[in-house]
């Protein structure tokens, strides 16, 4: 038997085995009933209709089979506005502004899996409002280096958290009727050459870092639709890898729903049609019918090269998508909702949420505003609008609060607001080159000689600072982990006339912050905060919001700390990149290498303080299939209600293969009254202290001593307890 007849083979079986099962009468096999008999009704010009688009964002229907036409949006913080058909211009539509919610980061720094469900229900009423079918996101690419230009869309670099944070998301929004599209699968880590790039891990690294999050996308989270990346994994465009398409996604994970391309991924017919790819979309061709899964595939089917059941299980893929979303006549769909207060509520609760307290030396915040006389509002970021930006996942957003605004209407009529430009965005951008990056550090001390005056006459002094989209954006990287535009001299010349100079980064990727740390006494990170980003962070600034967030990523001294450029493969060369760190990606890297970075995984202050306590575990030692309830108290030892992220991390100190220092395991954001304790119990299950072993092609849990800490942030060293696995 030839290898490809082998193939051919194993490919039958499965299908037929995915059959077989489903032959006991559950509404499931009531459902594969119906996919079936549909299929069977199908010429193969209306099967390879539905897989591929018709248009830039839409898929054919078959009318006289009731199989409508499938619609698609981006993106992952709000329904992006419509597209024309078959160009990128938007349509001009008056009906398609909506609810922006901050990107990924900014959900992750939350630290709360209820406002990812929350995002999840209004996204997908808004999604329902304007007819959209399956949503393109969540994101949720690793966070690998500093430097990614899409980590501001990402989650984080930890795969607990992203998981944790994913799950809810992908269920709430399928709850509404959309499916959602997991992306990008995989290791798509960074946007230089993102549509060449070659990249190589180890199977340890794909099993504990960059699958995990797609792995409970698809478990827990159910998610219906997955989109391959632009990248090249081991040598295969992700979109055609017999290994992660088949392999993984379908047999491992189990994942029966549609994957389909990123917008212009598809490179071949034959290889990606039995890798298990089901939906072509964005491809660079104009004439649709000449795609690789058009005309081309209804030629493979013909030359007996894709066999016919291959086509029948992508269109039944694409069948039990539709009837999972309702949309096959079921007249109970969500109708959907648009800007309605309560979404503007959600969009506003994740961007307070998020915004991470970093120093606040001498409790110079919060700020009593109606003691003050004056404030010099300071910073290109406390007027620039930042929704429309970052490529896919840019939103016409019905409004964006800046915070300028915010501040003005808040306090405006009760002292001076002395605003001043402070620095200029010197940048420009290029789609697909950071070229637009270059030569954007240039000190300008006529408006930093303003910015001072403003500061001295000012009771408090408030610099806006960070990025903005021409950094932290799709298709290109940072150059560096630099503040641009000479914001460094221009926040040191400020703290020097003004000891009250409270420094707040708009930014969605890691900044070095080396150079003011030491000259200003506090620091927010308020994240690009979506449509209500100004009102979120003015109340953090008044202490109406106690910060709440805490660093969903290792913040570095300075990029070559972190893990992929202290060992230099970042971007890769020749098109190709190893992942050379291994499993030691941001913290696990850190805190293995004993490197202090700026500031820790995990970190972020609050106005109140809180007291951790009485750690403890319901026994001492376990077997492998038992789960480990660990108890604390949690106190609010201060007098403002306040959350503290109580996080945990299990170390493993003995075992014979290399273990990060620590890995967080669990977590849980408590919201405490001043005075007021709770005690938290979190469970963590033995198999989840395993590590995936090479050699045995599986996860192993080494008998032996475990560690649990109870901490703050990963560089907290907390409460420890042991327990023994036998
Ligand atoms: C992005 C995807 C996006 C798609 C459609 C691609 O360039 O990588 O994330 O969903 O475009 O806009």
């Amino acid at each position: 038997m030839t290898k490809t007849m082998l193939k051919m083979l194993s490919l039958f079986l499965l299908i037929s085995g995915a059959v077989q099962a489903q032959k006991t009468k559950t509404p499931e096999s009531i459902q594969e009933k119906k996919i079936q008999s549909l299929v069977k009704k199908m010429t193969i010009e209306e099967k390879v209709g539905l897989l591929h688009a018709n248009s830039k964002f839409y898929v054919t229907g078959i009318p006289r089979l009731g199989i409508p036409e499938w619609a698609l949006s981006d993106g992952p913080n709000g329904v992006r506005a419509e597209i024309n058909r078959h160009d990128w211009g938007y349509s001009g539509w008056t009906t398609d502004s909506a609810t922006c919610f901050p990107p990924g980061t900014a959900l992750a720094a939350s630290w709360n899996p209820k406002l990812a469900q929350e995002r999840g229900i209004v996204l997908g009423e808004e999604a329902r409002f304007r007819k959209k079918d399956i949503l393109l996101g969540p994101g949720i690419n690793i966070i690998r280096s500093p430097l990614c230009g899409r980590n501001f869309e990402y989650l984080s670099e930890d795969p607990f958290l992203i998981s944790a944070m994913t799950v809810p998301y992908i269920k709430a929004l399928q709850s509404k009727d959309v499916a959602a599209s997991v992306k990008h699968f995989l290791a798509n880590n960074e946007e230089e050459n993102r549509v060449l790039v070659d990249v190589t891990m180890s199977e340890r690294a794909l099993h504990e870092i960059y699958l995990p999050g797609f792995k409970a996308a698809v478990e827990e989270g159910g998610a219906l639709t997955v989109m391959a990346a632009y990248n090249k994994f081991r040598g295969d465009w992700c979109s055609e890898s017999e290994y992660l398409d088949r392999q993984i996604l379908r047999v491992e994970l189990g994942f029966n729903g549609v994957l389909m391309t990123d917008w212009n991924a598809a490179h071949s017919t034959v290889k990606a049609a039995l890798a298990g790819l089901d939906l072509e979309m964005g491809t660079d061709i104009k004439d649709y019918n000449e795609w690789y899964f058009a005309n081309p595939l209804i030629k493979a089917v013909k030359e007996g090269k894709v066999p016919m059941a291959v086509v029948d299980e992508k269109v039944s893929n694409v069948l039990r998508v539709m009837m999972k979303t309702k949309m096959l006549g079921d007249k109970t769909r969500e109708k959907g909702s648009m800007n309605t207060p309560e979404h503007q509520k959600a969009a506003y609760n994740s961007a307070a949420e998020a915004v991470v307290l970093l120093q606040n030396q001498g409790n110079v915040l919060p700020i009593n505003f109606s003691q003050l006389k004056s404030i010099a509002v300071i910073g290109d970021n406390a007027t620039r609008k930042h929704t429309s930006g970052g490529l896919s996942s840019e939103i016409k957003s019905l409004y964006e609060v800046t915070p300028l605004e915010a501040l003005t209407k808040k306090f405006g009529s009760s002292l001076k607001i002395n605003f001043v430009q402070g620095y200029e965005k010197q940048s420009t951008f290029k789609e697909g080159s950071n070229i637009g990056q270059s030569n954007s550090n240039k000190v300008d001390w006529k408006l930093i000689d303003e910015a001072v005056e403003a500061a001295k006459k000012s009771d408090v002094a408030i610099i806006f600072g960070g990025l903005n989209h021409d950094f932290d954006t799709e298709s290109f990287d940072k150059q560096d982990m630099k503040l641009p535009y000479g914001q460094e001299t221009l926040i040191r010349e400020v703290a020097k006339v003004n000891p009250r100079t409270i420094v707040v980064i708009i930014a969605g990727s890691p900044v070095e912050l080396t150079g003011i740390v030491q000259r200003v006494p506090s620091i927010l990170w308020a994240w690009f905060g979506g449509m209500e980003a100004g009102n979120a962070v003015a109340d953090v600034l008044s202490g109406k919001v106690n910060p709440s967030g805490k660093m969903p990523f290792t913040l570095p001294v300075s990029l070559e700390q972190s893990p992929a450029h202290a060992l230099g493969n970042f971007p890769g060369r020749d098109l190709k990149v190893n992942y050379e760190e291994d499993i030691l990606v941001g913290y696990r890297w850190f805190d293995t290498k004993k490197i202090v970075p700026q500031f820790p995984f995990g970190y972020g202050q609050s106005y109140t303080t809180f007291e951790l306590d009485g750690l403890s575990t319901d026994k001492t030692t376990y077997s492998k299939d038992e789960i480990v309830r660990v108890k604390f108290s949690i106190k609010n030892s201060g007098s403002r209600l306040g959350a503290e992220v109580a996080q945990l991390y299990v170390s493993d100190p003995v075992c014979s293969v290399m273990r990060p220092t620590k890995e967080l395991k669990g977590f849980e954001k408590v919201f405490l009254n001043p005075g007021e304790t709770k005690i938290v119990e979190m469970m963590v299950k033995v198999s989840d202290l395993a590590f995936y072993n090479e050699s045995k092609k599986g996860w192993t849990v080494e008998p032996g001593d475990f560690l649990f800490h109870l901490c703050t942030s990963s560089g907290d060293l907390g409460q420890t307890v042991k327990i023994v696995v036998q």
